[in-house]
């Protein structure tokens, strides 16, 4: 059995992307409390990665500079919450799932409004359909996904588009590939308490005119960065400093306290990640290209 994080011996491997929210706009809420959501969003090349291989019982190991942070029992981890889902769904249908070990390499910061969990759900679900040679009717995998989170089914399509609803109604949409730099204060945020200290709920939706990205997504809002900034003080700073370092256009992503800044290069965005990290090795910074994607 691997366990030495993911150099070698698993017989599938997922990346699990971190998901950037370029525009998050809150339209309304639902009867259930959860809250409507227009969001543009994309895909890091950079994240979390998964490791599966068969194993005589169930076993789970988790590596990387986040991981200690991590719990590793089926009720609070999403990626076992996904291969119990999962596997619940091939024996109701007479399919075999048989004892898995997963390897999580955890990159990316807890609680950082970059879809950590929500990914890394999602590369359970890829990675044991392939491990497991599982076919769902259709509607099936994706209903899986949102049980296990709003933002699990978008983690799941892995690429650029626009969700609607509570994150389930997804529209692929073509954006190129951006030269950012993720920042966090490693201060890890609470989704719910995001939502709860949120006062305006029935904003202005999403609207995209093609043409030029940047003006589109300057246009747009993050409608989640007020009470997140009046809760962490710190993301008025990391948006200065990614700001100080040349960002065309800075904001913070889903419920935070990430924020991206968008540089005119990759060249430069990994000049500005340098810059940062020598500034303030305490905080969490990561030059990457997002996914680029037609529709
Ligand atoms: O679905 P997930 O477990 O990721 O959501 C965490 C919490 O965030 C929910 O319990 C809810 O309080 C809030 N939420 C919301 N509206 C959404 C997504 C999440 O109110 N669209």
């Amino acid at each position: 059995m691997p366990d030495a994080g993911m150099s070698t011996g698993f017989a599938v491997t997922e990346d699990a992307l971190a998901k950037i929210n370029l525009a998050l706009h809150v339209t309304g809420q639902r009867a259930d409390g959860y809250h409507l959501l227009d969001m543009l969003v994309t895909f890091a090349g950079h994240g979390d990665r998964l490791g599966f291989c068969t194993s005589p019982s169930d076993g789970f190991t988790i590596s990387g500079r986040f991981g200690s942070a991590l719990g590793i029992d089926s009720r609070s981890n999403l990626v076992l919450k996904a291969r119990d889902m999962l596997r619940q769904a091939a024996l109701a249908q007479g399919d075999h799932a048989p004892p898995v070990h997963i390897h999580l390499e955890k990159n990316l910061p807890i609680a950082s409004g970059i879809g950590g969990g929500s990914a890394d759900a999602a590369a359970a679900l890829r990675g044991l359909m392939r491990l497991w040679n599982l076919r769902l009717p259709g509607g099936r995998l994706s209903a899986i996904a949102l049980g296990l989170g709003a933002d699990v089914p978008m983690c799941l399509a892995n690429r650029p588009l626009i969700a609607r609803g509570i994150g389930e109604e997804i529209e692929p949409v073509s954006l190129p590939s951006l030269a950012i730099v993720l920042a966090n204060p490693l201060k890890a945020v609470s989704t719910p308490e995001i939502f709860r200290l949120l006062t305006a709920k029935n904003n202005p939706p999403l609207a995209l005119r093609g043409g030029d990205w940047l003006a589109a997504i300057e246009a747009s809002r993050n409608d989640l960065e007020p009470p997140a900034r009046e809760l962490v003080p710190e993301i008025e700073d990391v948006s200065a400093a990614l700001k100080s370092a040349g960002a065309r256009l800075v904001r913070m992503s889903g419920s935070g306290a990430t924020c991206f800044g968008i540089f005119g290069s990759t060249k430069a965005a990994e000049a500005a990640a340098a810059k940062l990290h020598s500034e303030r090795p305490d905080w969490y910074f990561q030059a990457t290209e997002t996914l680029s994607g037609g529709r």
